[in-house]
């Protein structure tokens, strides 16, 4: 089976757990499109969603689902989206696709995060894909600088602009021991916009797909967000 197969099973999986009649939160990302393509077909049954990037709120659009602006709603019971990598303990590196500043608000307003991957996404412990961090554009060479401290190596992406017209740092060789701390060390940083790293805010169910079927996870850590 290959990856592509993977991201619409676990797609197809997290479709039966979007509660109807309500608003959800989408991400971005292939596995996201997935899901998206399969949310088509109950499309009628949702009176819209939360976009995490423009891209999603196109395609949620091309799919026929309404999109609302997240100061429109009151509340998301669920928010659905992918990872870069995932621990044991439900912490992710996102931001691959450069959209982990809006991806991070809508999950910090639902109620349940559902991370959707495939197999080759799950580790032992994150660091092995490089570290988004969204920085506004004239604080990048001091951020840069102050990245550099924790042992990795910081790079612009280069010709890439977030959809908050910021750049993105990818901070590759970390191997992060303490995910929290990390997030709240680089998020002080003056000028980081976010880090892509959701330890605070982790998955509450991640739906992993794998060549022996689906497997569901629940994470044993109370949500924190809503
Ligand atoms: C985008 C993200 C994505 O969720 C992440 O990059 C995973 O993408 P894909 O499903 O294409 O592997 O954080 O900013």
């Amino acid at each position: 089976m290959d990856a592509q197969a993977l991201k619409q099973m676990v797609a197809t999986e997290a479709v039966r757990q979007v509660p109807e009649g309500e608003v959800l939160g989408v991400g971005t990302g292939s596995t996201a499109d997935c899901f998206i393509d399969a949310l088509a077909r109950v499309a009628d049954h949702l009176p819209g969603a939360v976009a995490s990037s423009e891209r999603t709120a196109q395609r949620l659009r091309a799919a026929g689902i309404r999109v609302l602006d997240l100061n429109e709603v009151d509340h998301l019971s669920l928010y659905v989206d992918g990872a870069d990598e995932i621990d044991h303990g439900m912490s992710m590196i996102k931001g691959g696709g450069g959209a982990l500043t809006r991806e991070k608000i809508v999950a910090a307003t639902a109620r349940r995060f559902v991370c959707i991957a495939d197999e080759s996404k799950r580790v032992a412990r994150l660091g092995r894909f490089p570290l988004p961090v969204e920085v506004i554009p004239m604080a990048s060479a001091y951020v840069m600088r102050e990245l550099g401290k924790l042992g990795g190596t910081p790079r612009i992406r280069a010709g890439f602009v977030t959809d908050n017209g910021n750049q993105i740092i990818d901070v590759a060789g970390l191997s992060i021991e303490d995910p929290r701390a990390l997030e709240s060390h680089i998020e002080a940083l003056v000028g980081v916009v976010s880090a892509g790293l959701f330890a605070h805010r982790g998955a509450d169910c991640l739906i992993l797909g794998t060549t022996r079927g689906v497997q569901i996870f629940e994470s044993t850590v109370a949500s924190k967000a809503g």
